[in-house]
């Protein structure tokens, strides 16, 4: 008997050695034991070597003084140094010239596409499907490594409800169930399970935490905001990256609640160490460990330096603080040896897991096989297409015939290739993309006449070319409008105050519009606009984001009905800049916005409704749900349940539709959502086709954090919502309850 006791004992001892729980360090016996034996090697001047990122960019090149710095062990990672030669040149000094062979971490923005350029995240968010995410995830990181890059600084997985602030576009919307999902697949685009392969990248969550809820959607502003709102609105999107197992995190720009996220040990190591386990490292942002001065938190150089390590930044880039001051802060043990020990422990790590100390060099056949293939270029199109929404079609003006007599193509943004590839685009160039008025060409059939007027810039007060396109228009059947914003008007530092179409754009398009002819306007944009006009008075609007490399192809495949567009806004678009932040998820105050009265939460001069919300898009067919089901009308406290509906193709061509579910609690100890996304499927379905649509309802979906601050699911009634948008008017509703015992 005692000898069976033994063996269950040794097997549970073993068991428990060998699960990895989820987030805790995946440590590797072996890996860990070489880094001590490095660590035990280097110099105080080696080790803060490997704390320093620098931005090797020079016109193409990398700066020469970097080649001395690495051969002296004093430079360990570099950013904006790509192509396999120039990174093996600065790779054979680490590894050939240095004391201790400690490969260089090239670092890039590999945003959305490192030379074949994809849809801008918002729009990859649209799609609404994560596999879209992964994939042209994962062709980026072919692509980068194969050019040396063996670092993304992606994904960026702030959560955005201020439509102002311009880098909405680098993210997944406004929600955190989307934006985890999104996380998630994209953390596992770039990694994959093997970083130290050829064709995957070390990804990097950003920015931490919560830099999207700048004060007026203003870059860089304060943030402030309950500890409830940061767990449950801002959190779950870094936490799904971290389950993914990213390898590192990037501290944020701005202050938290009076911290700056580069120097705050509650994000950098209370949630992130000691809460989620997380093993990798965290680099700064870009000088922003020098700019703890200008926060305020930091009366010298010195003081940065140390209040940014000692809270868990253990990468600094492009400031020098740490090697110009931790010396001196460690001979007055102000930071501990242990703590730059560990920093340069987490960053050998990395390393290790890319297989740089092993395969440090890259193949330089690689690059011109791998980068812009074909099959990469058909990749970008198709997820191009997929992150469409379809935002009006009156009269079923779309799809257009091919065949069709003439049409006129106009706007600023109709033959424009740097706009198509959006902000953060990589190595991608401008001469490689697709225009709208190319793809058109190429759609079209060789009968249809084509009429291009550019009628006016995307910003600015003239309207000389209004006639030209007005002329184009009135002898054509239809009229195709590209107007929009200039890819530099989002991304970082470019917030706006006004979210109205720039310039005279919309002018053109009231003037397209009076010549009668049918107008179709294709936007592109990295933001939600307040198109008021345009929803009231024209036809049909398809919303394109920045579609990338072969946008103009991918926007001609949906307007002339190759594909059928399929999706949905992953943010809500405001009638007014004044209602913003502005997002579904919203609590239900007190006094709830009601038409009828006046002492409700409401403004006298626009509704408090959106323009488009939240999980809005349109198809060239039409869906209905019916028979939603619940498993069981009530639960227990850990219970949990499914719920399903089915979903019918009614119309005439096939399409795909998302199925939203939301959920609500609709009493409970601190003030809950009047709904919240708790799962989606998108499905292609074949006119006539039906089929059903099944979810699972967990604590972990149903739960919030209580005012303890401790996540739970309290009983209570649960009203459960599945609909085709958060503002669907045939939305399915039911409810369960939770029983308290
Ligand atoms: C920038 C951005 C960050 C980017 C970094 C490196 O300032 O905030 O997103 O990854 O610098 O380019």
């Amino acid at each position: 008997m005692k000898l069976v006791k033994a063996t269950c004992l040794l097997l549970i001892l073993a068991f428990a050695l060998i699960a990895v729980p989820v987030g805790s360090p995946r440590s590797q016996p072996g890996i860990e034991r070489r880094i001590n034996a490095i660590i035990a090697r280097m110099t105080l001047e080696e080790k803060l070597g490997q704390l320093q990122q620098l931005d090797g960019e020079a016109n193409g090149n990398y700066r020469p003084e970097h080649r001395d710095m690495i051969r002296k062990g004093l430079l360990g990672s570099t950013l904006n140094v790509r192509g396999a030669v120039r990174t093996n040149e600065l790779q054979r000094v680490a590894m050939n010239e240095s004391r201790l062979k400690i490969p260089v971490l090239f670092g890039f923005d590999v945003i959305h596409g490192y030379r074949t350029i994809f849809t801008v995240p918002l729009g990859e968010a649209s799609s609404w499907d994560p596999v879209v995410a992964e994939r042209s995830a994962s062709i980026a990181a072919a692509e980068a490594r194969a050019a040396g890059v063996a670092w993304t600084f992606a994904p960026m997985v702030d959560i955005a409800r201020d439509a102002r602030w311009g880098r909405i576009i680098e993210g997944a919307g406004e929600d955190p169930f989307l934006g985890a999902a999104m996380a998630r697949a994209r953390v596992r685009g770039f990694q994959g399970s093997e970083q130290s392969a050829p064709d995957r990248v070390m990804a990097c969550a950003k920015h931490w935490v919560a830099y999207g809820a700048a004060e007026s959607g203003r870059d860089y502003n304060t943030v402030d905001m309950s500890e409830n709102t940061l767990r449950t609105i801002y959190l779950p999107p870094f936490k799904a990256a971290v389950d993914a197992g990213v390898g590192t995190f990037m501290s944020a720009f701005n202050s938290l609640n009076g911290v700056p996220s580069t120097a705050n040990p509650f994000t950098l190591t209370k949630v992130l160490r000691g809460e989620w386990r997380f093993d990798g490292f965290v680099v700064s942002d870009y000088t922003a460990v020098e700019e703890l001065i200008k926060h305020g938190v930091a009366a010298d150089e010195a003081e940065a330096a140390r209040l940014a390590l000692n809270a868990g930044v253990d990468m600094e880039m492009v400031s020098r603080l740490y090697n110009k001051h931790l010396p001196a802060l460690l001979r007055s043990n102000k930071v501990a040896q242990a703590t730059i020990d560990e920093a340069v422990r987490r960053i050998l790590r990395i390393k290790f897991r890319l297989g740089l100390f092993d395969h440090p060099y890259t193949d330089e056949s690689r690059e011109s096989k791998v980068i812009m293939s074909q099959e990469n270029l058909s990749a970008t199109r198709e997820i191009a297409t997929r992150s469409f929404v379809l935002l009006k079609n009156a009269q079923e003006t779309l799809p257009l015939s091919k065949s069709a007599r003439s049409i006129a193509v106009i706007g600023p943004l109709a033959d424009d290739q740097q706009d198509m590839i959006g902000s953060w685009n990589g190595d991608g160039r401008s001469q490689d993309a697709v225009t709208l008025l190319a793809g058109i060409k190429t759609k079209v059939s060789q009968s249809t006449k084509i009429v291009y007027a550019k009628g006016c810039d995307v910003s600015g007060d003239s309207t000389e070319g209004f006639a030209e396109a007005v002329r184009a228009a009135r002898q054509s059947d239809l009229a195709i409008v590209a107007v929009g914003e200039s890819a530099d008007m989002s991304g970082e530092a470019s917030s706006r105050a006004s979210l109205d179409l720039p310039g005279r754009q919309l002018d053109l398009v009231k003037a397209i519009q009076a010549t009668g002819k049918p107008v179709v306007v294709v936007l592109m944009n990295g933001r939600p606009l307040t198109i008021n006009w345009l929803a009231e008075n024209v036809p049909a609007i398809l919303e394109t984001w920045f579609a990338g490399t072969e946008g103009g192809n991918a926007i001609a495949d949906v307007l002339f009905g190759d594909v059928n567009p399929g999706g949905k806004l992953p943010v809500t678009f405001p009638r007014s800049v004044g209602q913003e932040p502005l997002y579904y998820n919203h609590m239900n105050t007190g006094r709830p916005p009601d038409a009828n009265n006046k002492y409700t939460s409401k403004y006298l001069d626009v509704s408090w409704t959106p323009l488009f919300p939240f999980g809005f898009g349109l198809s060239y067919t039409q869906f209905r749900l019916s028979d939603l089901q619940l498993s069981t009308k009530r639960i227990l406290p850990g219970g949990e349940l499914t719920t399903s509906v089915e979903i019918e193709n009614t119309g005439r061509r096939a399409g795909d539709e998302t199925v939203e579910l939301y959920i609500r609690d609709v009493a409970a100890s601190v003030t809950r959502p009047v709904m919240e996304l708790k799962g989606f499927e998108r499905v292609t379905l074949q006119p006539g086709e039906r089929r059903r649509i099944t979810f699972k309802l967990t604590p972990a979906l149903l739960g919030f954090y209580n005012r303890e601050m401790r996540f739970t699911v309290e009983p209570g009634v649960f009203h459960v919502m599945i609909g085709t948008s958060s503002a669907d008017p045939n939305m399915l509703q039911t409810d369960f309850e939770v029983a308290e015992r």
